[in-house]
C-alpha cells in the first residue's frame, strides 16, 4: 500500500480525502496536541481491527475514542458520571481522556473487550476538523508501531507505518509530546490510570475532591497490575539499553561519567540525555540536551524524539538524568522509567558531602 502524506498548510487545507477514508472504514494518521493518532471509525468493528493490525498491537489493549462535542460522549456512554461534565468543562478540548461505561453503540473491538470506553476531545484544529468532516467518532491510539515511542512528528509516523496505512496528515510537530492523562470515572473515586499534562492537583482543583493514582503505576515495585491495559506492556523502549540516574546534580554527572568510561573501555558506544545546563559536563559519544531544567514543557516535548534519534545513532547504552519537574514531572518520569524498563540508579552520597555541595536534586 502506498502511504500518502498531506501537508497541512493552513486551517483551510483540504482534508476531504482523509474524511472520506475514515467514512469508508480506512485508517488515517493525524496530529493531536499530545502525539499523533492512528484514526479509524470508532463505531465500526472492522475499522478498529485494522488499527490493531497496522500497529501490531495486542487486541486486548483498548483504543481512545476522539470526539469534537460533549454530546458525542453522551451518545456512546451507558452512564455519564457527574465528574465527566465538570472535567470536560475544565479541560476539553485538551490532553485528558475519561473512562466511562460504554453502551451498545461501541463495538468490543474498539474497547479491547471492555465494558468501559476511553473518550477524549483533542485540542488540535486538524483532529477536530477530521472528526467533524468525517461525521465519525474516531478511535485512535498513538500512531507508532507497538513498542516504539509515540510519534511527535509526521516523519515518525511514516517511519513506523509506511506501506501499512493509506494517509498521514502532516500538521508539523505536536505541542505537548506526551500522551493524555487518563482518568477513570467508573469507580467511587476518580483515578489517574496514566499521568499526563493535566496533573492530579489540576483535576482535584476542578472536582473539589480527592483523585487517586492507580497503585499499579508504581511499576517494578508494584504488586498490583495497572488498570489501563496499555500501561502493563513494555512501551516506548529504545533499541539501546536505557538507564536513568537519580540524585544530586553533581553526583549524577560524576556517576554517569564513570559508567560511560567503563562502557567505553568495554568497547561500547554510549549516549547521555541531559538538561541543557549539565550537557557540557558529559564525556559520552553522543550527549543530547532535552531542554532547560526550568522549561518542563520542552523536556516533555523532546523526550520521544530523542529516544527515536538514539535508535538511529546505534548506541549500545544511554544514560539519562532524571526530570522530576513540578507540574509534568510525574508524566515525564512515568514514560522515561518505562522506556528504561525500570532500570534506575539512585545515587546517594554520604550526607556530609551533600551539605558541602548544596546543589539541587535532579
Ligand atoms: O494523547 C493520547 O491519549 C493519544 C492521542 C492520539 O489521543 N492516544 C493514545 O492512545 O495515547 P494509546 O492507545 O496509545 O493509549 C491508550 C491508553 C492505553 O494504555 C489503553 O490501555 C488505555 O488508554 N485505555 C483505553 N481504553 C481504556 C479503558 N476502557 N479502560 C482502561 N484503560 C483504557
Ligand atoms: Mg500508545
Amino acid at each position: 500500500m502506498h502511504t500518502k502524506i498531506i501537508k497541512i498548510e493552513s486551517e483551510t487545507t483540504d482534508i476531504g480525502e482523509a474524511a472520506d477514508l475514515i467514512r469508508a472504514g480506512e485508517l488515517v494518521a493525524f496530529p493531536t496536541e499530545t502525539v499523533y493518532g492512528l484514526g479509524a471509525d470508532a463505531l465500526k468493528a472492522d475499522a478498529a481491527r485494522k488499527i490493531y493490525a497496522a500497529k501490531g498491537r495486542p487486541s486486548d489493549n483498548p483504543l481512545i475514542v476522539h470526539i469534537a462535542d460533549f454530546s458525542q460522549l453522551e451518545y456512546i456512554a451507558a452512564k455519564v458520571p457527574k465528574e465527566a461534565k465538570i472535567l470536560a468543562d475544565a479541560f476539553w478540548p485538551g490532553p485528558m481522556t475519561l473512562i466511562v461505561p460504554k453502551n451498545g453503540r461501541v463495538p468490543y473491538e474498539t474497547t479491547g473487550g471492555m465494558d468501559t470506553v476511553a473518550v477524549r476531545m483533542p485540542n488540535h484544529p486538524v483532529a477536530l476538523r477530521l472528526i467533524r468532516e468525517s461525521g465519525c467518532l474516531i478511535a485512535a491510539p498513538s500512531a507508532n508501531r507497538s513498542g516504539k515511542p509515540s510519534p511527535t512528528e509526521a516523519g515518525h509516523v511514516f517511519c513506523d507505518l509506511d506501506g501499512r496505512i493509506p494517509l498521514i496528515l502532516d500538521g508539523g510537530a505536536v505541542g505537548i509530546g506526551l500522551e493524555s492523562t487518563i482518568v477513570d470515572l467508573t469507580e467511587e473515586t476518580p483515578m489517574i490510570l496514566r499521568p499526563g499534562y493535566i496533573n492530579k492537583a489540576m483535576l482535584e482543583e476542578a472536582l473539589h475532591t480527592e483523585v487517586k493514582l492507580d497503585p499499579g503505576l508504581a511499576g517494578a515495585d508494584s504488586v498490583e497490575r495497572p488498570k489501563a491495559p496499555g500501561m502493563k506492556y513494555k512501551h516506548y523502549a529504545p533499541d539501546a539499553d536505557l538507564i536513568v540516574v537519580e540524585g544530586k546534580s553533581a553526583d549524577v554527572v560524576e556517576t554517569i561519567n564513570a559508567l560511560v568510561l567503563e562502557m567505553k573501555e568495554a568497547g561500547k558506544k554510549t549516549g547521555v540525555i541531559a538538561a541543557s545546563e549539565t550537557r557540557e559536563r558529559y564525556r559520552a559519544d553522543h550527549v543530547v540536551s532535552i531542554g532547560a531544567r526550568e522549561d518542563e514543557d520542552a523536556i516533555a516535548r523532546h523526550l520521544y524524539k530523542l529516544l527515536r534519534e538514539f535508535d538511529a545513532l546505534r548506541v549500545d547504552v544511554i544514560y539519562s538524568e532524571s526530570f522530576q519537574t513540578p507540574r509534568i514531572g510525574q508524566a515525564i518520569m512515568n514514560r522515561l522509567v518505562k522506556a528504561a524498563g525500570h532500570q534506575v540508579i539512585k545515587v546517594e552520597k554520604p550526607p556530609e558531602r551533600q551539605n558541602e555541595r548544596n546543589d539541587e536534586t535532579v
